[in-house]
């Protein structure tokens, strides 16, 4: 890509066929910026950038992170990374190449271009916590060994590259550790809770809970979400995180079922299964540090969020 001194940031976003991705993608196009959207498609669609063709400020390359990549950017969001356990088990050598192998290609282009570079880290570097909620501090419990260290050990040691990086070569990174977050163009078969339950809902099938559904979760529509990235990397050069980024609101599972019945309109009935032994009772943020950083917290309630995926999942998939 030529260089153009005249024009808008460009961006590359990584990962950028997905769900956290696409609306990222679309944030960025709507500030005026030019995005170049890396994605080898292994969980993203073309789907959730169709309406994108033909956009003059957007380019779609089809790539592998794991491989090295030349391009001219000022700007990169590392966002490539299958992230539900249903598809990062599927090929566990490949989701750890991509978070590493990843994380170091993607360092070394902003290393070559001395730009600024956001990883998209996750809750589960702190595993299966020991405090209630995680602060940024804790340094988490997490089993190197079992069949979600793949994704939970790539991801620390995508973070350890990031820090090393910053150290070393003096790149100006940030850390965005994510809690669980929602909102159209999630994939309907990734076996997360929120999907799960909304395709039981419409299809008019039981909407299965563990246990009595009185754990309870928190979730984050991706539009706040989307907001908490773009203000760390608008941050001052000493906010490198890790920051967590998410909605601390707690809910039972049976209020999330309870509520996706309501809205949905549908006839289906609760079933109860045996609670897996590695069920976490809770998980929340604490996110202190990102109100203080960086101005932010989610402003969109579970039930305002659950419409608009409601109405994607329904439209697009369901029928
Ligand atoms: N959605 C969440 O609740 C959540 C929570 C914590 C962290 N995250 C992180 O945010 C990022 C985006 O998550 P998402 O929910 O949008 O998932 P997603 O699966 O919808 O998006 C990930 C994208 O990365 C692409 N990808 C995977 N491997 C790749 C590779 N080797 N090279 C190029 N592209 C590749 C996929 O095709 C997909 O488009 C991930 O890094 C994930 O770990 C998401």
């Amino acid at each position: 890509m030529a260089r153009n001194y005249d024009s808008q940031p460009r961006v590359l976003v990584t990962g950028g066929a997905g769900f956290l991705g696409s609306h990222l993608i679309d944030r960025l196009l709507q500030q005026g910026c030019d995005v170049l959207c890396v994605d080898n498609l292994f969980t993203g669609s073309k789907r959730n950038l169709d309406h994108l063709a033909g956009h003059p400020r957007f380019e779609f390359i089809r790539h592998d992170v794991t491989f090295p990549l030349y391009v001219e950017v000022d700007e990169i969001y590392n966002l490539a990374c299958p992230a539900s356990p249903i598809h990062y088990q599927h090929d566990p050598v490949a989701t750890t190449k991509t978070s590493v192998h990843g994380a170091i290609n993607m360092l070394g282009l902003a290393k070559r271009l001395r730009c600024k570079i956001l990883q998209a880290s996750t809750s589960e570097v702190y595993g299966d916590p020991t405090v209630h909620p995680q602060t940024e501090d804790y340094w988490g419990n997490v089993n190197p060994i079992g069949p979600r260290s793949c994704y939970d050990e790539g991801k620390r040691c995508a973070e350890t590259l990031f820090f090393d990086y910053h150290r070393q070569h003096g790149l100006e990174i940030k850390v965005a550790r994510i809690f669980n977050t929602y909102g159209p163009r999630m994939h309907p078969a990734d076996g997360r809770v929120v999907s799960n339950f909304i395709m039981q809902a419409l299809r008019g099938e039981p909407i299965t809970i563990y246990g009595e559904g009185q754990q309870t979760r928190s979730f984050c529509y991706v539009d706040d979400l989307i907001d908490g990235l773009m203000r760390l990397m608008a941050s001052p050069a000493d906010c490198t995180g890790p920051v967590n980024l998410g909605n601390p609101n707690e809910f039972t599972m049976r209020q999330l079922a309870d509520k996706v019945l309501a809205l949905t309109g549908s006839k289906s009935k609760i079933a109860h299964r045996p609670l897996p032994p590695d069920d976490p009772r809770q998980r929340r943020p604490d996110i202190t540090l990102a109100g203080a950083r960086l101005g932010w917290a989610p402003k969109i309630q579970l039930e305002e969020g659950l419409r608009p995926t409601i109405d994607y999942f329904a439209g697009a998939h369901v029928g």
